[in-house]
């Protein structure tokens, strides 16, 4: 089966095809990903209604554009899936009301994608991944492990009190006017310093649980760089080199517990441990996600970066995924703008 994804929820307007075939093996047909930064750079993060109007501009043409890139005319798809939440509600809504459109146009199946599910089911079209297995979802938004047990079966186990991974680099890249996205910025200039200079706080790392919290830390480090005015290159290297150590620690710390909670509750299964999100794309990071994983005897696997980040293949995979197990959802169906990944509804529907 074929079927059509597309992606609006943040500043990426994206459409893919992607093809699934019955022993459940998946090929990306393409996958067209625009975005937006350049809209909104000049104001230093995301602005939603400039990109709500900007998903308006270009997805008709994303999305022809992914079905000539993948030979495939709209009318020979088997399902249009699109991401009908979380994300921003004006965003969401242009490619939910694209994909409803198209949809009854071709009479084909709608399928309302989470687009957590969309991240948390892209291992298995990269690599193949069987369930159950964890997955740590540390992008600009979410900070989140989360149990895959199968397709619409959900539990989190942890999440972000307060500012997501993503976030957190942006945060810092910003207060030391290093541009937009942070993490690349922090992560190239944190190659150059000493990660032992600072002492920053791990927060929340004492307790028993596998929730984050990185506000406090972004406070630390603003408060040692109003310290050490006017910084030199050393100084602001030194603080990203020790910003990276000390959440790639968080992160590793974290993904340790989980894997052994992981390990006392499901006896049995192999401990596979799935990365997704931007974040994902940080070397440091990886590197001590696999150090964690090693320990624990589990698997680790990240995908493509390009697929970590938002794009119209994970939802068109997830769109598939929910088809091969006939379940697809009314043209009723509203957007929203919170959805997390474990609420009831999540499950599978049959709603035409
Ligand atoms: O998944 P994503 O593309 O978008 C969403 O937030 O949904 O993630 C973007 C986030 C940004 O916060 C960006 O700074 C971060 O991922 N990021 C990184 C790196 N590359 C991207 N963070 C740390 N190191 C990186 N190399
Ligand atoms: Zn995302």
């Amino acid at each position: 089966m074929k079927v059509l994804g597309i992606e609006t929820s943040c500043d990426e307007t994206a459409a893919s095809i992607v093809e699934r075939d019955a022993a459940g093996h998946g090929t990306i047909l393409s996958n067209i990903v625009r975005s937006q930064l350049d809209e909104h750079a000049p104001y230093g993060g995301v602005v939603p209604e400039l990109a709500a109007r900007a998903h308006v501009s270009h997805l008709d043409h994303i999305i022809a554009k992914a079905a000539e890139t993948a030979g495939v005319k709209l009318s020979e798809v088997d399902a249009i899936a699109a991401t009908a939440g979380p994300g921003l509600i004006g965003g969401v809504l242009v490619g939910l009301t694209t994909a409803k459109a198209i949809a009854a146009a071709l009479g084909k199946p709608l399928i309302a994608v989470n687009h957590l599910e969309g991240h948390a089911l892209t291992a298995r079209l990269t690599d193949g991944v069987a369930f159950p297995y964890l997955m740590l979802l540390v992008s600009g938004g979410h900070s989140q492990f989360v149990l895959v047990r199968g397709v619409g079966d959900y539990e989190r186990w942890g999440t972000t009190i307060d500012d997501a991974l993503g976030e957190a680099f942006d945060k810092v890249a910003k207060l030391l006017n290093l541009g937009n996205p942070g993490g690349p910025h922090v992560e190239r200039l944190a190659a150059l310093g000493d990660p032992n200079r600072f002492a920053f706080p791990k927060p929340l790392l004492k307790e028993d649980r596998l929730d984050f919290s990185f506000s406090g830390l972004k406070t630390a480090v603003r408060l040692a760089a109003e310290k050490h005015q006017p910084l030199t290159d050393q100084d602001v290297a030194d603080i990203c080199a020790s910003f990276q150590r000390t959440v790639a620690e968080i992160v590793a710390t974290r993904a340790r517990s989980a894997l052994a909670r992981y390990a006392e509750e499901l006896p049995g299964h192999p401990p596979r441990l799935v990365v997704a999100g931007g974040v994902a794309a940080n070397k440091a990071i990886g590197a001590a996600l696999r150090d964690a994983a090693d320990a624990a005897g589990a698997e680790l696997i990240i995908p493509p970066i390009p697929l970590c980040t938002d794009n119209g293949a994970m939802v068109a995979w997830a769109g598939a995924e929910r088809l091969a197990l006939g379940s697809s959802d009314a043209m009723d169906i509203s957007a929203r703008a919170r959805w997390p990944l474990d609420s009831a509804d999540m499950g599978l529907s049959h709603g035409k």
